[in-house]
């Protein structure tokens, strides 16, 4: 028996993605339902004592090399420190980050890196206030930028921007990446996935990375450098020669689902082996009833080992997941 995650397909996941809640300050239309998603009572959230019991039993157990905290939005756990700075305790030297809207980063940014956050990508999709303020149903633009400057003085780099290409603020790209060269961050635009609460994503309607990077190539010239690493899901591009890139994660038409080196932990602790399908393995309840280290990890194990070959959203087989990104953790 391997002791690392490995699947039927020979990936090895390495990343773990560690989702904290589904709650969330803006209601992203691709992510969540107007009214949000259902609360979690309190007592089915992992606590910050099982996240770093599980995070050191994936480093430890599984060779689990890096961990990201995701949600909904982690800075609504107001135990988010306290979270982050358990974590980077058990398992000191594996980088730490987290993927957030932002809002509440002003306060927050100096005790996350206190505790040892290494580095952090913010969610944002367009500079333009009406534009934003339509995508996320909240007019909550200058917290946005507040927190990222806060996270910027704070100290977190290099920090990435991820904006979600949308059909509404296409028109929008190219100033996005112009503040995104001026303010110092890293932007990747990614393909939308179709993880929405509505049901409403349409493959037709689908904003392409080759429809994305015509739009941006009206403004700046790009060129092609690659990928950072062969697991990492952006495509980077030069901008008028380098060395500031911009990248495009093209989750739906260059998919890199053979190159995925993802497990994924729910907010209630339960193991997800991918973004689609539905199989969950809930950890949570063998914590609880006093399970062993060794008897997580084989649980752990076995999920993954069944994880699917990809998303698979090309082939008339698709099936939506049942939960939208927001519950299942970006
Ligand atoms: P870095 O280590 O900074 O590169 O982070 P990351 O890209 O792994 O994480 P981030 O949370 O910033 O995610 C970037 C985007 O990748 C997200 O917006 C998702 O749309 C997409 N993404 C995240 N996880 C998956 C996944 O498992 N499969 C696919 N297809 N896309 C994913
Ligand atoms: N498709 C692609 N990316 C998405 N995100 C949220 N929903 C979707 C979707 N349907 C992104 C968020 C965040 C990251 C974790 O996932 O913008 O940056
Ligand atoms: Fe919240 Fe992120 Fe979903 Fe937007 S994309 S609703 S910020 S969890």
């Amino acid at each position: 028996e391997t002791p690392l995650l490995v699947d039927r397909f020979g990936r090895i996941a390495r990343d773990l993605r560690v989702s904290i809640t589904s709650a969330c300050s803006l209601r992203c239309t691709y992510c969540m339902p107007a009214e949000g998603l259902p609360v979690v009572p309190r007592g089915e959230l992992l606590t910050p004592e099982e996240i770093a019991r599980l995070v050191t039993i994936a480093v430890h157990d599984l060779g689990v090399r890096e961990v990201r905290f995701t949600g909904g939005e982690p800075l609504t756990r107001p135990d988010l420190v306290e979270i982050v700075r358990r974590t980077t305790t058990v398992v000191p030297g594996v980088p730490v980050s987290m993927t957030t809207n932002g809002i509440g980063l002003d306060r927050k940014a100096p005790q996350l890196v206190e505790a040892g956050l290494t580095r952090i990508n913010v969610s944002l999709d367009t500079i333009d206030r009406e534009h934003f303020a339509a995508v996320t149903r909240r007019d909550r633009l200058p917290a946005v930028l507040r927190g990222i400057e806060s996270a910027q003085h704070a100290g977190l780099s290099p920090i990435k921007i991820n904006a979600v290409a949308l059909r509404e603020t296409l028109e929008d790209a190219p100033d996005l990446l112009a503040w995104a060269l001026a303010n110092g961050v890293r932007l990747r635009f990614i393909e939308q996935m179709p993880l929405d609460a509505d049901q409403t994503w349409r493959r037709d309607h689908l904003v392409s990375a080759e429809e994305l990077l015509s739009v941006l190539g009206r403004r700046y010239r790009l060129t092609p450098a690659g990928r950072e690493d062969p697991s990492a899901p952006a495509e980077e591009w030069l901008v008028e020669g380098g060395p500031a890139t911009v990248g495009i994660i093209g989750s739906v038409t260059r998919s890199f689902c053979e190159a995925c080196d993802r497990t994924r932990l729910t907010a209630e602790g339960s193991v997800r082996s991918c973004l689609f399908g539905d199989d969950e393995t809930d950890l949570r309840t063998m914590l609880r009833s006093g399970a062993d280290d060794a008897a997580i990890a084989d649980a752990w194990r076995a999920t993954m080992w069944d994880k699917q070959a990809g998303h698979g959203m090309d082939e008339k087989s698709f099936r939506r997941p049942a939960r939208s990104m927001g519950a299942i953790g970006g």
